[in-house]
């Protein structure tokens, strides 16, 4: 396997997981070199059902190998929400602010101590043979107010465990090391390396 095309328009995580990939000798494809692919709805109640169904689409489509993610923030006191609905928590068509602005809303009144969260990740990969999950999760709690202006969507509010700074805060290589994405990208690099040597 030496192609692989991730399905995906967004240019950073494509840049990242093509220096990912390039040690294991694997040429990351992006939809961009495939115009005709539709854009996929994301219309599944799980992140992996999204994920499955976005690289199973990429997959039929070019024959090729196929990765795709989805990316939620489940909140403890919200029973998990707004979970797989988190780019669109505030409406089909809010930006990051409304968003964000929702969950401090729906958060005001809950004390520190009850305002765990956790971003959560599922990568997943469709091959010929068979397909295949990979779960990052990374553990961190709500805080009152917005703090730093790196990073993108919930970053502000979301401080993960062993850190003081917020993920808007941390530079872009911590974040990426203690992610959700970054580990489920981990998790997905290590099976690679494995099946290959
Ligand atoms: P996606 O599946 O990567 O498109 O993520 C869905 C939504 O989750 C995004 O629109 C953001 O609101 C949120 N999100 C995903 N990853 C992150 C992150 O690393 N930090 C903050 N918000 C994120």
């Amino acid at each position: 396997m030496d192609t692989i095309v991730l399905a995906s328009r967004n240019k950073d995580k494509i840049k990242e997981l093509r220096s990912t990939l390039a040690p294991l000798g694997i040429e990351l494809k992006s939809t961009y070199d495939f115009p005709n692919l539709d854009e996929v709805i994301e219309d599944r109640e799980t992140l992996e059902g999204n994920a499955l169904k976005k690289a199973r689409y990429v997959f039929e489509e070019t024959g090729l190998p196929a990765l795709s993610d989805d990316t939620g923030l489940e909140v403890d006191a919200l029973d998990g929400r707004p979970g797989v609905y988190s780019a669109r928590y505030a409406g089909e068509s809010a930006t990051y602010q409304d968003n964000l602005d929702k969950l401090l809303d729906e958060l005001a009144g809950v004390d520190s101590e009850d305002r765990g969260a956790q971003f959560r990740t599922v990568v997943a990969f469709v091959t010929p043979e068979d397909t295949y999950t990979f779960e990052g999760i990374c553990r961190g709690e709500i805080l009152m107010e917005e703090r730093g202006d790196g990073g993108f969507g919930y970053d502000p509010v979301f401080r993960p465990i062993g850190f003081d700074q917020t993920f808007a805060e941390l530079d872009e290589a911590t974040k990426n090391e203690i992610s959700h994405r970054g580990k489920a990208i981990q998790k997905f690099y290590d099976w690679m390396k494995a099946q290959s040597s």
